[in-house]
């Protein structure tokens, strides 16, 4: 007999998208209410009272006025870019040179991919992170430590091998053909084992030559269910060098486009300095973006232009790329979003955020019919928060007047303090 968990406290779950429907519409918020869990799988969301009569023989799981949601998703992140967190003083190109590409050059070795993965999935647990869509190194053993470590814990991740054939150090470089076979193999093996999910990852495309990205590109088209992650227009000296290797490309989202390498399934992160040529394609295929704030403000990239993205319907998600962003926190990437968003003039609702940390995000990895959010069916992927969590978020949220004004201190100040509990498919960790 397979044993059911009732989880009571505050629950937050949508009904529909904060940037396009009214905030009441979209938002459901219960102040008593109950999510019912069963074989990994979200059975009932309700209220306490209703729920509660209608489960008598569960294990009840009281988190008194604790906020219930889904897990957070975070839609870009670097797990081989853990130890490098946080390194000092330098713009993208000098800190992929400096800090990054030593440290990815260290993940040859088996037993030190399979430690950073998992202390990088023990982290992002710790900071209610349920899924991610991370790049691994060129070493298809990054991959491997990344897929078994998250199969090993029964938890949904999306992942695929970095791609690099030029602009890279020595020990750091493939080719085309062994970027198109290691892939290949990599996505028969883990695409659609347990929770795995394969995106073929070229890095950006000053690593990559002409060659690697029709190569890769002609790898999706065969295999068209997984997913595509890269990066575009993230700085400006990024986007002239790009200018310059691809002189017979219209823009950065070209180079893309020509190689087989712009779709439905692709995600792009950072897209920050976008052409109105670029923001009409990605539109029209109905790509994915990615805004990473936190590693936006860190490395000086830009201000992603939140408000006039989603006015045009971009389908856009949320991430922390860490480590070029400064933190593994989904609730710090919340601030930093709505910090971005302020400087360009607009005011992100607490739902919007927190839709895009989760519902939002989901999306941009074409699992939001699975994760992401509180719903009959949906994988029991949860995070509980105390809204409560530090004295100064504490003093705050005693004012509130309404659920928005608790949660908001929390999205501003919050960070792994706040985590009561992360669940994965159901499991307490
Ligand atoms: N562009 C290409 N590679 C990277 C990376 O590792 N981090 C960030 N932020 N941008 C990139
Ligand atoms: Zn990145």
């Amino acid at each position: 007999m397979t044993s059911t968990t009732v989880l009571l406290g505050q629950t937050l779950r949508f009904a529909d998208d904060p940037f396009h429907a009214p905030i009441e519409d979209a938002a459901i918020w219960e102040r008593r209410g109950a999510v019912v869990i069963a074989d990994g799988i979200i059975q009932d969301v309700g209220g306490a009272d209703t729920l509660g009569a209608a489960y008598p023989d569960a294990d009840v799981v009281d988190h008194g006025n604790a906020l219930i949601t889904a897990g957070f998703v975070d839609a870009h992140a670097h797990y081989p870019q853990t130890g490098i967190i946080a390194s000092w003083g330098k713009r993208l190109i000098d800190w992929l040179n400096t800090y990054t590409f030593p440290e990815e050059t260290r993940f040859g070795d088996a037993d030190y991919a399979k430690d950073v993965a998992a202390r990088y999935l023990d982290l992002t647990r710790a900071n209610g992170t349920t899924t991610m869509a991370s790049f691994c190194t060129i070493h298809p053993e990054s991959v491997d430590a990344l897929f078994e470590a998250a199969e090993g814990r029964n938890q949904r991740v999306v992942a695929g091998k970095t791609c690099m054939d030029r602009n890279a150090p020595d020990g750091l470089r493939d080719t085309a053909q062994g970027a198109y076979d290691d892939s290949k193999r990599l996505l028969e093996k883990w695409h659609g084992r347990g929770r795995g999910v394969y995106a073929i990852t070229p890095r950006f495309s000053p690593t990559s030559t002409p060659d690697q990205l029709a190569a890769l590109g002609t790898l999706w088209g065969e295999h068209p269910d997984c997913l595509m992650q890269t990066h575009l227009s993230e700085q400006t000296d990024e986007i002239a060098w790009v200018a310059e290797l691809y002189p017979d490309a219209r823009d950065y989202l070209d180079t893309y486009e020509a190689h087989g390498l712009l779709g439905p399934g692709g995600m792009y992160g950072h897209a920050i300095h976008l052409t109105a040529r670029e923001r009409a394609r990605l539109r029209e295929v109905d790509a994915a973006l990615v805004h990473c704030p936190t590693s936006n403000t860190f490395i000086g990239s830009g201000l992603f232009d939140m408000a006039g993205l989603m006015g045009e319907g971009q389908r856009i998600g949320l991430a922390t790329d860490t480590g070029g962003g400064s933190s593994f926190s989904m609730l710090r990437t919340m601030a930093a979003a709505y910090e971005i968003a302020q400087l360009r003039g607009t005011a992100l609702h607490p739902a919007q955020l927190y839709w895009l940390a989760t519902v939002g995000s989901a999306r941009a990895l074409r699992l939001d019919d699975k994760i992401g959010n509180l719903a009959k069916g949906m994988e029991a992927d949860i995070v509980v928060l105390d809204l409560s969590s530090t004295a100064v978020i504490a003093q705050r949220a005693d004012r509130a007047e309404t659920e928005w004004e608790a949660l908001f201190p929390t999205l501003m100040m919050g960070d792994d303090r706040a985590v009561v509990e992360t669940r994965i498919a159901g499991a307490a960790g």
